[in-house]
């Protein structure tokens, strides 16, 4: 068993079904746009309000570095860093839990005439082996979906197959010191420091009873990754989300004023330090 105290706790006997549950039932971001769902405007706004809200998504995934590579995401939800892979050239194999997610991936593809470069997979990524065939990858890439996993461990055993010698892993994961789980818990929680893995999990998304959301510190994150034979090359942390909630449901950007008094190399001082983002590159050692 890992040693991450996190993993000891709350969500080791959810089931997956109540993972798959959650997000076939909303997958992630299906709110981005108030477009009809599916069609070409409604994929481009959702991918233009996710990378305007998480700004930092273009520059960690660094998606033209793929082109012509071969790059497996796991956990794809409706696609949109798989759409922006493929756009770049990269050859792409997309992982998700969720059906509803992958439904709307797979017609994503459609649309963009994409189609022929990426290769879809129903699988839960903590049996990854049973699904996708094990075959040497460039790129594994994984955003925001391990910690939702009741098992990151076994999710991070089974990737570590799909790398090829001297190839890359990025992940993002959850950051428990940051401001959004010191909001969480003081609002909702009221301060009960205590329970603040319940906390965090019921309030992590868009829609509220997350069943499963690890946090990880800097150097719990890292352990995840070198303990499945990965050396940690880069490890950032990113994003505070500034945004008035009544105004972004509204689809408009209006920050809070304590936000907007901050100079923004303040804020992005802030966001280096208390993110809600653990941006983590990896390598196998070739
Ligand atoms: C927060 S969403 C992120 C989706 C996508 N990476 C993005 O950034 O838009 C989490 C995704 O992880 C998927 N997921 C959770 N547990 C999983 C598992 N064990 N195996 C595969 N996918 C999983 C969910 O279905 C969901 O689509």
């Amino acid at each position: 068993m890992t040693d991450n105290f996190l993993c000891m706790t709350t969500f080791q006997n959810t089931s997956i079904e109540q993972v798959r549950g959650y997000w076939d039932r909303r997958p992630c971001n299906l709110r981005h746009s108030p477009l009809p769902v599916g069609t070409r405007g409604y994929f481009d706004q959702v991918r233009e309000r996710k990378y305007l809200v998480e700004p930092h998504i273009p520059a960690f995934a660094d998606f033209p570095a793929w082109a012509g590579k071969r790059v497996l995401e796991i956990g794809c939800g409706m696609g949109t860093d798989t759409i922006s892979f493929a756009q770049a050239g990269a050859r792409v194999t997309a992982v998700d839990l969720s059906e509803n997610s992958l439904k709307l991936a797979r017609q994503r593809a459609q649309v963009y005439g994409l189609a022929d470069r990426i290769t879809f997979y129903h699988a839960n990524a903590e049996q990854l082996g049973q699904i996708v065939p094990v075959e040497p990858y460039d790129l594994v890439y994984s955003f925001g979906v391990i910690h939702h996993t009741p098992h990151p461990e076994r999710a991070l055993a089974q990737l570590r197959a799909y790398v090829r010698p001297g190839g890359q892993v990025k992940i993002m994961v959850y950051h428990r010191r940051s401001w959004k789980v010191l909001g969480i818990v003081l609002a909702q929680g009221r301060g009960r420091f205590w329970q603040a893995d319940r906390w965090i999990a019921r309030h992590s998304e868009a829609q509220t009873g997350c069943p499963v959301t690890y946090t990880y510190t800097r150097h719990q994150g890292r352990k995840l990754l070198q303990d499945h034979g990965l050396r940690v090359t880069d490890l950032r942390v990113e994003h505070i989300f500034p945004y008035r909630i009544k105004d972004y449901v509204q689809y408009r950007y209006v920050k809070e004023w304590w936000f907007r008094c901050l100079p923004a190399a303040v804020f992005r001082g802030l966001e280096h330090r208390l993110g809600w983002h653990l941006c983590l590159t990896a390598t196998t050692d070739a």
